[in-house]
């Protein structure tokens, strides 16, 4: 008792986090470098590397600088690339077929990458938004409604041609009903059994995704358009799971939420119901919302920016998609924090 009567705690939590070293024993979660997927942009053409304005450091490069990216990732610990075209408004339709031409933009990517750096995964997005000149991720009706069904099967087509040209997982993000499970038979029956399905299963009508669609391109042709009639409400979670569920049963290896920090709960929610490997798409707003801080120096980048990291994991997901992961990744190194 101190001389005001109180009694002295017996449990002070205060005791490991006293010194640097209990805290780093008694640490829950750690981000590391093989929790980390670096999305890249492509463009046509060689020796270009094209700022995109609204995400500062990151660039829409040409396939002769791909080399570069890639080993440069594999170099610092990170042993996955999202792949993401820019193609030229030429090569874009009311169909989007680009999407599925073997000659295509993310096709020859994948075999120049399959082929110098096979130990590196290389993920493909199926959907239809950088190859449609109105910028919505399937075929439309005369009104502007997206089409189900004869958008599936043009995604079908789209995965069987990624993963022809060495996609190692293929990660539909266009929300469509039923999109798994026709791209799952279609793989099957082509006998690319071991090919990946990553689902965006939990993705939200997000205002997050603008800068993205500078990146590729889409936010021209989308114009204002949006996206609500086939990705998720954002008031939503009962939704989410359902759809979680469907995917997992129409054959999905391995779920998504998108975006990442305003949707942590999402995360929370599906790795504690399913016991399914969940990613996380910390998508461009959230980067471009981060950078823009950091460039002010309103606030730290590499302990801001780990500690974004650090949040998914305690979510519970298992890799994030980051523009951030050449950075996180000589910081984790470093591992200078804590
Ligand atoms: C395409 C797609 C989008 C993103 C990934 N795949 C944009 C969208 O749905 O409009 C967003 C990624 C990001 O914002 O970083 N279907």
């Amino acid at each position: 008792m101190n001389a005001f009567g109180a009694e002295f705690p017996q449990v002070r939590q205060r005791r490991t986090r006293s010194s640097s070293f209990a805290r780093k024993l008694v640490r829950e979660n750690l981000i590391s470098t093989d929790d980390l997927i670096y999305p890249i942009f492509l463009i046509d053409g060689t020796g270009k590397e094209i700022p995109v304005d609204s995400m500062p450091d990151i660039c829409r490069i040409s396939i002769d600088n791909l080399s570069r990216v890639a080993s440069d990732c594999l170099k610092k610990g990170i042993n996955a690339v999202a792949l993401f075209p820019n193609i030229s408004s030429d090569k874009k339709s009311e169909d989007g077929k680009e999407a599925y031409n073997e000659k295509g933009l993310i096709p020859r990517a994948l075999n120049l990458l399959k082929r110098d750096f096979p130990e590196l995964g290389v993920i493909t997005d199926a959907a239809l938004d950088p190859y449609t000149t109105h910028g919505q991720d399937g075929v439309v009706d005369e009104t502007g409604y997206v089409l189900n069904d004869p958008t599936v099967t043009i995604l079908q087509k789209q995965a069987l041609c990624y993963a022809a040209a060495g996609a190692d997982i293929i990660a539909p993000s266009d929300m469509m009903d039923g999109r798994i499970k026709g791209i799952r038979s279609a793989l099957e029956l082509e006998g690319f059994v071991n090919t990946i399905l990553l689902a965006y299963s939990a993705k939200y009508a997000s205002s997050f995704y603008g800068p993205f669609r500078d990146a590729v391109g889409s936010a021209k042709t989308l114009q204002r358009r949006g996206k609500e009639t086939y990705q998720l409400d954002i008031g939503n979670i009962s939704e989410a799971l359902r759809e979680v569920e469907l995917d997992l049963k129409e054959g999905a290896d391995i779920v998504m939420v998108k975006p990442g920090l305003p949707y942590l709960d999402v995360v929370r929610a599906i790795t504690t119901e399913f016991k399914v490997p969940t990613f996380v798409y910390q998508v461009s707003g959230e980067y471009s919302m981060l950078k823009a801080a950091f460039q002010n120096n309103w606030l730290d980048q590499k302990s801001a920016m780990l500690e974004s990291l650090t949040s998914f994991k305690r979510a519970g997901a298992s890799a994030i998609l980051t523009y951030f992961a050449l950075e996180a990744a000589d910081e984790i190194k470093k591992r200078s924090w804590g």
